[in-house]
């Protein structure tokens, strides 16, 4: 698959299969994420992978719109370190160039992922500090459900041209 057709074809998976991620396709994931523009090329990014039951189960029941991950193989949660970029609007911006990075080589591999909102949400931030045992100078920003797709989605074309204006409003 070439870039354009992932772009124009990748949709939200939800329901997973129960087939495993390969440590080499997380690899591939994480090498994806970390490969993204950053603010200053200061790559801010931590990456927890999660694939313990128990943890994935856990985030499901504090997050309203985790559902998925009760079935879903593999978690991962992108988070920025305040230490390495100091302002929280760039990490933000950071953390989600590598999170559509991910997703798009997920879908780029054959995998389903869906990106699930945290920050910034303070309940949802909390929990997963601590479910995960995250430090305090680290926030977690965004997480991705990831697994073999059980659903298929078509793509949906969204361009609209109200929403372009050439050179002034
Ligand atoms: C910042 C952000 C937060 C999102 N949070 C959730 C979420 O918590 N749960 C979920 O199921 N989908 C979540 N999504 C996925 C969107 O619902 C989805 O991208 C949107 O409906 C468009 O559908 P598509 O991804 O299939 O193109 C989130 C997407 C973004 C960009």
């Amino acid at each position: 698959m070439d870039l354009w057709e992932a772009i124009i074809t990748r949709r939200s998976i939800r329901k997973f299969t129960s087939q495993s991620v390969s440590d080499d396709l997380i690899q591939k994931l994480l090498r994806a994420g970390m490969q993204a523009p950053s603010a200053r090329n200061k790559q801010p990014w931590h990456f927890i992978i999660i694939t313990e039951r128990i943890l994935l189960d856990k985030i499901s029941d504090i997050h309203p719109y985790a559902y998925m991950l009760k079935e879903a193989p593999l978690g991962i949660v992108i988070c920025g370190n305040i230490y390495i970029e100091e302002t929280i609007d760039y990490i933000v911006q950071d953390c989600s160039a590598a999170t559509q990075n991910m997703l798009l080589t997920a879908h780029n591999f054959g995998l389903g992922a869906v990106w699930l909102g945290i920050y910034p949400r303070e309940q949802r931030i909390n929990a997963l500090r601590e479910i995960l045992k995250i430090p305090q100078n680290v926030y977690p920003i965004s997480m991705i459900a990831v697994g073999y797709p059980a659903e298929n989605k078509q793509p949906e074309d969204r361009f609209r041209n109200d929403r372009i204006h050439y050179n002034n409003w």
